[in-house]
């Protein structure tokens, strides 16, 4: 049952309304992705990005200003064309933040609605309401007023009652953000786990790295309606696009330089200190350009066993201490940088010299001016 989902050249412009006049703003712009049939893919980015805008898109409760929404083959909108199918008849499932949950039913008329209102009844109805109940383990509560359950089992119900009739893509909108932390990680691990026995294509939309790449087949980060990047998490992580995908998914230290030269996948970037640093290219950069290098503070090794390029002289200035981790601010190359050391033993003193190494291949270099 589970269809590809096709997001075509998507812009969704509002306008808004201020004391200084009306304005025009691209909440998505721009946007294309292809979602294979039963994969997940998660679009990940801060608030405001654009993430539910698009979302609403497919299901088609928000009309795009231009663009082309296509399900399994078929045009579900293209405003040009004027073909805008109403919500529902898309048959699409769909989980929000809030538990959208009818409180005056039961676990199992919660469940049972959509196939009534689609006609669904008898044997075919109670087995469809079975396999949901069982699939997210609430089968031992189905006579329950569905207010007597915890968060995340409501989540749960939602979640049964959006697959219940076997949609042809599942929409997901920060449905965990309402679970309290404990609940949230368990949540995140089931639901994968429910989509993938079910075969279902989902699109999944959070502010959470973490959640994003447990979750996601691939990931699409977005940044002001714009996707900048999507792929598989292990290419987010380590081959980020563009300098803001590197900072949103942890690469948070940033050196300023330029670039001296070039020799295939590495290039030299001279920093404030006059000290050079190797740095992977992913750009295509002339020598003299202003640049950046970000690097994961988990990439930052303080006094580094053995030779090896990269090697600079530092000192730390302050040390925080976490119990499983320390996180180090550490003075070098005419800068401040963060190191993260795991473990429970903090190793290096405020005030220590240090030897930082920063391996080659997790130092990313971006243009400075993008
Ligand atoms: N109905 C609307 N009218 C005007 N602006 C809107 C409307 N819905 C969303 N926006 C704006 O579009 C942008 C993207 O919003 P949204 O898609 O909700 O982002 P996200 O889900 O990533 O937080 C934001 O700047 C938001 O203020
Ligand atoms: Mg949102």
């Amino acid at each position: 049952m589970s269809s590809e989902l096709r997001v075509e050249q998507l812009r969704k412009v509002f306008t808004t309304t201020t004391a200084q006049g009306s304005a025009l703003k691209a909440a998505v712009d721009d946007v294309s992705f292809t979602i294979a049939a039963g994969e997940i893919v998660v679009l990940l980015g801060p608030s405001g990005c654009g993430k539910t805008t698009t979302l609403r898109c497919v299901a088609g409760l928000e009309h795009p200003t231009s663009g082309k929404i296509v399900i399994g083959g078929t045009v579900y909108t293209d405003p040009q064309a004027g073909v805008l199918v109403p919500p529902r008849n898309r048959n699409l499932g769909m989980v929000f933040q809030s538990y959208a949950v009818w409180p005056h039913m039961t676990v199992r008329q919660n469940v049972a609605y959509p196939l009534k209102s689609r006609g669904v009844k008898g044997a075919a109805q109670d087995n469809a309401v079975r396999d949901a109940l069982d699939l997210v383990e609430l089968s031992a509560y189905a006579d329950r007023p569905v207010t007597q359950l915890s968060g995340g089992q409501m989540q749960r119900v939602a979640l049964a009652r959006s697959m219940v009739y076997q949609p042809q893509i599942l929409l997901l909108d920060e449905p965990l953000s309402n679970l309290d932390a404990q609940l949230r990680l368990r949540l995140r691990d089931d639901l994968r786990r429910i989509i993938k026995r079910v075969g279902l294509t989902a699109l999944y939309v959070t502010h959470d790295q973490t959640e994003a790449v447990v979750l996601g087949d691939r990931l699409g980060v977005m940044r002001d309606g714009k996707l900048l990047q999507l792929d598989t998490p292990s290419a987010i992580y380590n081959s980020p696009a563009d300098l803001f995908v590197a900072g949103f998914t942890g690469a948070t230290n940033v050196i300023e330089g330029r670039l001296v030269s070039r020799d295939g996948a590495f290039g030299v970037v001279a920093v404030a200190s006059g000290e050079h640093v190797m740095a992977r290219m992913g750009h295509d950069i002339a020598p003299g350009t202003p640049v950046r290098v970000a690097l994961r503070p988990d990439n930052v090794a303080l006094n580094p066993a053995g030779e090896g390029r990269n090697r600079f002289l530092g000192g730390v200035t302050s040390r925080h201490y976490q119990g499983t981790q320390t996180v180090y601010q550490v003075s070098v190359l005419g800068t401040a940088i963060e190191a993260l050391e795991v473990g429970s033993a903090a190793r290096y003193d405020e005030n220590s010299q240090v030897t930082v190494g920063l391996p080659a291949e997790a130092c990313w270099v971006y243009p400075a001016d993008r």
